[in-house]
């Protein structure tokens, strides 16, 4: 078991390079906000509670998960300001484990790897650090002789740090843990800096009352990879989605175009999927085991069951059963459901309706508002008219029906089990089981009609 402690998320820098009325925390990558990656590396490193640091009215507080206590950071600028926002939340002893809610690929093994060495040098700080990243702009770890963490020397402002200092490659990731109660009492003494508190002020004063500070050096330089526009935005998202790509690949889903593929977080994806070139995969989507998806197909918010194969489509708001097939070229939308190897097929459009078992819709068709029977077989080129003008009607096909090509159901209708329709018919009264429902003009052929134009013609 890991020692407990609290996380204590910065959130309250004011991310002005965004150029966005959406602040900068609350910024999606891959379709999850920035500070909630943040969030969640905390608890599976397992953290026992979430402080994260806003500012009042900045909208990020209502744009948190569930369970995270806000504190507010109402005056001062800087880091130190923020953690010390957090101060009268966390109320109390313990270790508590700083992170910035700008750094969305910190991963959950550096969270927890910090907090082991932490705990086993009984640290009174301890910080993450890397040399595997370019050092412009960062904090840079000055040691003493014997190796241990003198201070941090920031170069955000290169005018009063020197040329030696410059040169350190060793880099403050802005990861850190520390004793609670020592934290408090080295923040109250920390002065400011160009008009910021700097959280960092706070080592040299514990290595001044003889508490130990250490450095966690990593080579994983993804958890210091921070957003501070949209140009680090774009980075962090291509990748946290290979991180994600990953995930899946190593529970067994093959991805054939990795590059071109957007699986958003939180998406489920059983194992021996294949996903093909072009898909996009989001919102709240679960995809079964041993399914075909793509190419070229966008699922949203939709449920799909074991060996569901969807090509060339797109679908948002659908549930697909057991063995049922879309595509190429299918477009389901909201409450279509389709049921155990029912079959969409090419140029069909489904909204808001059922499709029983093994029912198939193979070409050309419109079904919205229907009830498809199992096993009924909808030819090519139907269209249910569910809208009179005023409200939207539904239209019954029996299980096992038969319906002829180019049919139109003018609905409110129902064809009844095992009924046939007629090639062409405009159905507008219902058809009983097991009759030909046909409602379309006969046939006359007019005999030498050619020859009678010819003649006319002159
Ligand atoms: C900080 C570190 C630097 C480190 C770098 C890593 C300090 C003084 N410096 O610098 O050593 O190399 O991170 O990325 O800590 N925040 C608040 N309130 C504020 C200011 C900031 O909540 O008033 C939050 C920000 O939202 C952000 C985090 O604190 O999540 C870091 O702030 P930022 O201004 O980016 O610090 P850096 O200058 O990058
Ligand atoms: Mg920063």
């Amino acid at each position: 078991m890991p020692e407990p402690f609290t996380a204590l998320v910065m959130a309250a820098g004011r991310g002005t390079r965004m150029r966005s009325s959406l602040p900068k925390m609350l910024h999606p990558v891959c379709a999850r906000p920035m500070v909630e990656w943040v969030i969640d590396a905390a608890r599976s490193a397992g953290a026992q509670r979430v402080v994260c640091v806003t500012r009042p009215d900045d909208g990020v507080a209502e744009g948190l998960p569930d369970g995270v206590d806000v504190a507010e950071q109402r005056e001062g600028e800087g880091t130190g300001a923020a953690v010390l926002a957090g101060r009268a939340t966390i109320d109390g002893e313990g270790t508590v484990i700083v992170l910035s809610g700008d750094t969305p690929l910190v991963s959950s093994e550096l969270i927890a790897a910090v907090m082991q060495t932490h705990t086993s040098e009984q640290a009174t700080a301890t910080l993450l650090t890397t040399e595997k990243l370019d050092p412009a702009g960062y904090g840079r770890i000055v040691r003493t002789g014997d190796g241990a963490v003198e201070r941090i020397v920031e170069t955000k402002h290169t005018e009063d740090v020197s040329s030696r200092e410059l040169e350190i490659e060793e880099i403050n990731v802005g990861l850190y843990a520390f004793e609670a109660d020592a934290l408090w009492s080295a923040l109250d003494t920390v002065g400011r800096e160009h008009g910021e508190t700097y959280l960092t002020g706070v080592l040299p004063v514990m290595r001044d009352a003889h508490q130990r500070v250490v450095a966690h050096l990593t080579a994983d330089a993804s958890s210091a990879v921070g957003v501070n526009d949209r140009a680090d935005l774009m980075e962090a998202e291509r990748l946290a989605q290979r991180r994600i790509l990953r995930e899946h690949a190593r529970a067994g889903v093959s991805f054939l175009a990795p590059d071109c593929v957007r699986v958003e977080a939180g998406v489920e994806i059983g194992s021996e999927t294949v996903v093909g070139a072009g898909v996009t995969l989001g919102g709240r989507t679960r995809i079964g085991e041993r399914c075909t998806i793509g190419p070229q197909t966008t699922i949203t918010d939709s449920q799909l069951a074991d060996d569901v194969s969807v090509v060339h489509s797109f679908l948002l708001g659908v549930r697909m059963d057991d063995g049922s097939s879309a595509g190429p070229f299918a477009y389901l939308r909201p409450d279509a459901h389709v049921g155990p190897k029912a079959k969409v097929g090419t140029f069909v459009e489904v909204k808001n309706s059922e499709l029983g078992e093994g029912a198939k819709v193979p070409h050309l068709s419109y079904i919205g508002d229907a009830d498809v029977g199992a096993g009924a077989n909808v030819a090519a080129g139907n269209i249910t008219a569910n809208y009179d003008g005023f409200k939207k009607h539904r239209t019954q096909i029996g299980e096992q029906a038969r319906t002829g090509v180019h049919t139109s159901f003018v609905a409110p209708v129902s064809v009844g089990e095992g009924a046939y329709i007629g090639a062409g018919s405009v159905i507008v009264n219902d058809v009983p089981a097991g009759a030909l429902g046909v409602s379309r003009a006969m046939q006359r052929n007019i005999e030498g009609y050619a020859e009678r134009v010819e003649r006319e013609r002159g």
